[in-house]
């Protein structure tokens, strides 16, 4: 048995880790370059960082993990290397959800499925359906994903339904919007981490992130690891969140 000042001595518990952590996962293909290597072997090198980083977060008991795998604007980029993105996307899919399952992840696909190729849709249908069940931690992928789209859409299907009479324009609540949004039942992030040392958050989860601790770090991302994502959970702790309130 402790003895009383033993007990007195021992550290307080580490802070809860927050329960929403989204990362803007930038730099494949400066980490690439930096090496004289193609685009695609920084886009396979992240998927690496995509495996660890999914492993670190179940075990640090984070709920939810979302990861900005593949932007609206991502379209624009070179035919080629959107067709080697959507190769990594695939093997992925095949290939780690088994792993997920056994992990007790639960997996969410969140974005513009309508641009995906029906291959891929299949393969994410199956997935969730795979994993729907899962509760140590839920992987949001974001993929095709654009925020001022994903808030277009609910405004749109609001608009349809006041403009047949089912729905009161006075009526509706922040709550009922973020009803309509792709992470509906998800709740917002507390933490926001972009890598590769630019800040800013190229249409990711707008809405979603009005109260989010934003942390930008150097590293590239096929460079993510343990030690990076806890030192951006220990800042996130350092932080004060007051949500408009005055300070302490
Ligand atoms: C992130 O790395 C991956 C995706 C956006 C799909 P980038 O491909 O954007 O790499 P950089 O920013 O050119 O280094
Ligand atoms: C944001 O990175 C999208 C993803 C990480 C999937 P980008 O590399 O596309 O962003 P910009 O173009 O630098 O803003
Ligand atoms: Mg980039």
């Amino acid at each position: 048995m402790e003895t009383a000042a033993a007990q007195i001595a021992s550290p307080p518990p580490p802070p809860p880790p927050p329960t929403h952590v989204a990362i803007i996962m930038d730099g494949n293909g400066r980490w690439a370059r930096a090496r004289g290597l193609p685009r695609t072997a920084g886009h396979k090198r992240g998927a690496e960082a995509v495996r660890r980083t999914v492993e670190t977060a179940r075990e640090m008991g984070i709920g939810y993990l979302t990861l900005y795998a593949f932007s609206s604007e991502n379209w624009k980029r070179p035919a080629g290397e959107v067709t080697d993105l959507m190769g990594l996307l695939r093997l992925y899919l095949r290939n780690e959800v088994s792993n997920l399952n056994r992990n007790g992840v639960r997996l969410k696909v969140i974005g513009d499925r309508s641009r995906l190729g029906p291959d891929i849709v299949a393969l994410i249908e199956e997935s969730e359906a795979k994993t729907a069940g899962n509760v140590a931690l839920t992987l949001v992928l974001a993929l095709s994903y654009g925020g001022r789209q994903e808030i277009v859409e609910v405004a749109r299907r609001m608009a349809r339904a006041a403009q047949n009479g089912t729905l009161d324009p006075d009526a509706i609540s922040e709550a009922d919007f973020a009803a309509g949004l792709f992470t509906a039942g998800i709740p917002d992030p507390d933490l926001v981490i972009r890598t590769s040392g630019e800040k800013r958050l190229s249409n990711f989860l707008l809405w979603q992130s009005a109260y989010a601790e934003l942390v930008f770090l150097d590293v590239l991302w096929p460079d993510f690891g343990r030690a990076e994502l806890e030192a951006a959970v220990n800042d996130f702790h350092n932080r004060e969140r007051r949500y408009g309130a005055s300070a302490g």
